[in-house]
């Protein structure tokens, strides 16, 4: 923390900011032709245009951060294992024995969002309310008041937004509104610009505005911050350590590409070691490898479904199922987010109706849930899900982008968390990007199906196959995950039980302990937090517009901490949020200093709950940190 605070704020080199504005009366239209490149080259000097624009990453290359998070972040201890190493990639924890969790669904102590009243948006005091409405009502009134003055006096920088020569407006919708009056606003905190690789620290490019974010220069300058932003669940997102070394091998040996679909001539002996890597992984008959994570929901749907046939879907379905499902034609319905009984109710409408007007009854009827959300964090109730689909025999289709390697004891995700075989669901989807810190995604599930998803789904059959390294970087993550190629070291958790746990086995287990503790500390500070217990996914409602951008802005000048706010059109208008992710590359100390950090803003921006009346049950964020494991264990 102190050499936090002793960190300058982003802002401060005053005279660099001078120059800043300066360079801002200069700024450069963006050129359209050559010509007028070479124009501007000339008006304008190199260094003024070098400034305007991110740094290339031939310049970042080697270069220090100007503000660093960790004090010694190369420091490497002489040790082989390279995952405790202590470097900004992948934190060292001397005491990791201490701070370690199994992500396991127990009936009798487990709160879901499911099985209780758990914290939800409308936790939030009457006033909240009254400020986030009273704070969007004024933002648009002035947006609108600008749209009007500026297309009765500056028609031309303002045609798209009217008729004109008879074409009709291009951008007269209410999202091009928020989007050019609202979010621009806010835009410091969304789309931050990195370099190096997103692991436990992240290396910010930074920028400064001089217009309300409506432009950003560049000093070239970065810093480097706490990351509890990615995806990066099991902290293999790392340029350093064995599966990084095992890739940079494999480029050697295979190359960057594919070069081919796996039905022309891009299907290798790799990629079938994968594939069925994965399936074991999995505990399923066989696996399918796609490139690209949202192709895999995108394109697998129309393979699946097409008309005639139903889709139920929850109302939070990522944006790529409801792509995949408008593609195939088939029907869709929504049900309300993890809600079984919703979800029965729209089953015994939709089953005794049939298909509208047609007097018929659906091809099939296809269930299509997510095993985390990424904007709740809420998991899914699959064992109600799997009640129902006894009952009234739909398939089920089970997304787990963030549920694979984040959930269950074994890493493997809804299915293991419940104690579930995963046969009962009859596609599992997920993606590799996330936990596994590769690229792509995958569709598992009966050898059958999979060799009909072979033939059919266009990934398979028009997309390239993944590249050689992503495929090296599944395997090593994969096999390690699964205990199957790494020494094992002594842990608390098993020294109990006499044996030893692997690598995989303590990245899962930390980041089980990481993400009920983040979430048990904030709600005993008072924070609003929604979502499920053992979900690494932990948003804190915020509401004001204001305050996603203060909290963000603070937490990186105040704490060099990296946070992402997710607002409209993610989340509804009114519950803006900041998403914290949680890794396993994470330390107690880190997770400590998100705490710390958090408690300081959140009371100075008046973010936490107000009990009224009610005795605080607030606690002191010192008690949070000195209770950490009985928190995380749930007996406080
Ligand atoms: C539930 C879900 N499915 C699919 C995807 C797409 O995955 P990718 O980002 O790997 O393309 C995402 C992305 O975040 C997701 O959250």
């Amino acid at each position: 923390m102190d050499s936090r605070q002793a960190t300058p704020p982003l802002e401060s080199d005053s005279s660099s900011s001078d120059r800043e504005e300066e360079d801002c009366s200069t700024q450069p239209a963006t050129p359209s032709t050559t010509t007028e490149l070479t124009q501007l080259i000339h008006e304008h000097s190199s260094i003024t245009l070098l400034k305007n624009f991110p740094p290339s990453s031939k310049q970042l290359i080697n270069q220090q951060p100007s503000k660093s998070f960790d004090k010694h972040p190369d420091f490497i201890p002489p040790t082989n294992q390279l995952s405790l190493l202590r470097h900004s990639e992948f934190g060292f924890d001397p005491n990791e024995l201490d701070f370690c969790w199994t992500s396991q669904f127990n009936p009798t102590t487990t709160t879901t969002t499911s099985n209780t009243e758990n914290h939800s948006p409308e936790d939030a005091p009457y006033f909240t309310y009254l400020t986030t409405y009273w704070s969007y009502l004024l933002v648009f009134l002035i947006g609108h008041l600008r749209d009007a003055i500026g297309k009765r006096f500056s028609a031309k920088s303002h045609a798209h937004l009217k008729l004109h020569n008879g074409y009709a407006a291009l951008n007269s919708d209410f999202d091009s509104f928020f989007t050019r009056r609202v979010k621009s606003r806010l835009d410091d905190c969304f789309g931050r610009p990195v370099t190096g690789s997103p692991a436990r620290t992240i290396t910010l490019l930074d920028r400064t505005s001089s217009d309300n974010c409506i432009s950003f220069k560049y000093p070239h300058t970065t810093t480097q911050a706490l990351n509890i932003a990615s995806y990066n669940y099991l902290g293999f997102a790392q340029s350093r350590g064995s599966c990084a070394d095992a890739a940079e091998i494999t480029i050697h040996q295979l190359g960057l590409s594919s070069s081919g679909s796996r039905d022309d001539v891009g299907l290798s002996p790799l990629q079938i070691e994968t594939e069925k890597l994965l399936a074991r992984f999995l505990g399923v008959q066989d696996a399918m490898l796609v490139s690209q994570g949202f192709a895999t929901n995108s394109t697998t749907l129309p393979a699946l479904v097409g008309k005639g046939a139903l889709v139920i879907s929850d109302e939070y379905n990522h944006n790529s199922i409801r792509f995949g499902t408008r593609l195939s034609g088939a029907m869709v319905r929504t049900y309300r987010h993890n809600n079984m009984k919703d979800l029965e109710r729209l089953l015994r409408e939709s089953i005794s109706q049939g298909q509208p007007r047609k007097l018929r009854a659906w091809s099939k009827i296809v269930v299509i849930v997510e095993g985390i959300y990424s904007m709740e964090g809420s998991i899914v109730d699959l064992p109600n899900l799997l009640r129902l689909k006894d009952k009234y025999k739909f398939y089920l289709y089970l997304d787990e982008a963030h549920s694979i390697g984040a959930l269950g004891p074994n890493g493997r995700g809804a299915c293991d968390y419940y104690g579930i075989d995963p046969s009962r669901v009859d596609l599992l989807m997920g993606t590799l990007t996330k936990s596994f810190g590769a690229s792509g995604g995958y569709i598992a599930g009966s050898k059958k199906l999979i060799e009909h998803m072979r033939k059919t789904c266009h990934s398979a059959v028009y997309a390239e196959s993944p590249s050689p390294p992503v495929m090296c970087q599944i395997r090593s993550t994969v096999k390690l995950i699964m205990g199957e190629d790494s020494p094992s070291s002594p842990c608390a958790l098993d020294a109990q039980e006499g044996a030893s746990l692997s690598e995989g086995k303590r990245r899962l287990r930390r980041l089980a302990f990481n993400a009920r503790y983040l979430r048990a500390g904030l709600r005993k500070l008072g924070f609003i937090v929604i979502g499920d217990q053992d979900s690494p996914v932990v948003p804190l409602l915020v509401y004001q517009p204001g305050k996603m951008l203060l909290f963000s802005r603070l937490m990186l000048e105040r704490y060099a901490i990296v946070v992402v706010i997710v607002g409209y059109p993610a989340t509804s208008l009114v519950s803006g949020r900041v998403r914290f992710c949680v890794s396993a590359a994470h330390t107690k100390q880190d997770i400590d200093q998100v705490l710390i950090a958090t408690n300081e803003i959140g009371e100075a921006l008046g973010m936490k709950l107000d009990w009224g009346s009610k005795p605080s049950p607030r606690w002191s964020v010192e008690r949070v940190i000195n209770n950490a494991s009985q928190l995380v264990a749930g007996s406080l």
